[in-house]
């Protein structure tokens, strides 16, 4: 099933800014979670994705959100993505950005002997890894889990910092996956330590290795919370117009801040690693590292996530990721796809008028989930509406 829309090249100039916008011309997948086959051609501004309950709206911005980030954002089981009973998945699309238009794939297939899911990125048919992928279609997802980014646990906002770095900052790229393979290592280390086993000798050397990474993601995050500072503040002024004033700051939990340079940073957790370390065994696992450490809210001087009422909450959460937008615009050079799924119902209707208004300057091209009609919508140049059922895609007359 392929469905038509105006076409956009790499050269669409969105309206009022210096911008260009990257923009998904089309996208297909074959055996993708409830998709068997389907092709569906996005247009440039708006595209509204109507449909009930379980027929495939968020699989759809999955597939997206899996080309540009190189993995799923909401498992981290690749067989969770392979059509139930199918040992084979394809997404692709060509994205339309500058200097030239690119076609990202991504490729699973499962071992038969061993049951493993083995995962291929490419970009234009060649086989690229994820670090020469990520960045090529920056894309904002937003979706109704982000709600609980600051009321929520932490893991949530030190994901909302990753997903950002690793569409910007290759090398944080780098230090973040070794960071993760080597805490998995040690920690696998301290739990045998733990129950009587394992070589006490191998700790330091992993020690070293966890500080080095942990210091360049550490000092990458903080400055990337830095930067993400002023434009939450000022997304949080445009939205409510309220005056209060919000103050975002990275939190690391072994130290007050992190130092400005990676040196004095890998020393710093150094010492907290080596401070924590017959805890460490006793517990079985590493209590210092920027897997524990977190983002703080403070509204007028307190903390937001215990004092806030729910509707400033959802506000900061809003201002957080207008500020993504604008951040990873400024850092990737194109305005990134908006991914929403299903987030408008969950607002109120100042808040949902916001966001609208974001949509309708028509800078971005935006990719938009929902059950009910969105009626506000309507008057807006440039929108399609689709319509998903059981898996099938069909572009609405209207549109
Ligand atoms: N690997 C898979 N193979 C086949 N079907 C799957 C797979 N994974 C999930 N599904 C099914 O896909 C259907 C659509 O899921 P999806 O999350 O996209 O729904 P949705 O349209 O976003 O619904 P809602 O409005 O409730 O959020 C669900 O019924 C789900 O059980
Ligand atoms: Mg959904």
């Amino acid at each position: 099933m392929s469905v038509d829309a105006p076409t956009v090249s790499a050269t669409t100039e969105p309206a009022g800014t210096a911008a260009p916008r990257c923009a998904i011309v089309r996208l297909r997948v074959h055996c993708f979670r409830n998709y068997p086959e389907a092709t569906v051609r996005f247009g440039p501004g708006l595209n509204v994705i109507h449909g009930q309950n379980a027929q495939g709206k968020t699989n759809l911005l999955e597939a997206i959100a899996t080309l540009a980030l190189t993995r799923s954002p909401r498992t981290t089981s690749s067989g969770d993505l392979l059509l139930w009973n199918e040992d084979a998945a394809l997404a692709e699309a060509d994205v339309a950005r500058p200097p030239a238009d690119v076609t990202l794939s991504v490729r699973f297939q499962r071992d038969p002997s061993t049951g493993r899911v083995s995962r291929v990125t490419a970009v234009d048919g060649k086989p690229r890894p994820a670090r020469g992928v990520l960045g090529v279609c920056p894309v904002v997802l937003f979706w109704p889990e982000d709600l609980a980014l600051v009321r929520g646990g932490p893991d949530g906002r030190r994901r909302f910092l990753d997903v950002i770095l690793a569409q910007t900052d290759q090398q944080a790229v780098a230090h973040m996956s070794r960071y993760r393979r080597v805490l998995e290592q040690r920690n696998a280390l301290l739990h045998q330590l733990r129950l009587g086993g394992g070589a006490r000798d191998s700790l330091n050397s992993f020690t070293s290795e966890l500080a080095h990474h942990g210091a360049w993601l550490g000092v990458a995050r903080s400055r990337l919370v830095e930067a993400l500072a002023p434009l939450t503040a000022l997304s949080l002024h445009d939205l409510s117009g309220q005056r209060e004033r919000i103050s975002v700051r990275y939190a690391p939990a072994h130290v007050a801040s992190i130092p400005d340079t990676v040196e004095a940073a890998e020393q710093l957790l150094l010492g907290s690693l080596r401070d924590r370390s017959s805890e460490e065994v006793a517990r079985g696992i590493t209590l210092a590292g920027p897997h524990r450490d977190d983002i703080a809210f403070d509204l007028d001087g307190r903390a937001a996530r215990g004092n806030a009422s729910q509707g400033q909450q959802r506000s900061i959460v809003l201002a957080c990721k207008l500020a993504e937008v604008r951040y990873l615009q400024d850092a990737a050079g194109v305005a990134p796809v908006i991914l929403l799924d299903d987030v408008l119902s969950e607002l109120d209707p100042q808040r949902r008028g916001s966001l609208l208004a974001l949509l309708a300057e028509g800078r971005h091209q935006v990719l938009v989930t929902a059950t009910e009609p969105l009626t506000e919508v309507a008057d807006f140049a440039d929108v399609l509406h689709f319509t998903v059922r059981s898996g099938v895609v069909t572009r609405d007359e209207r549109g």
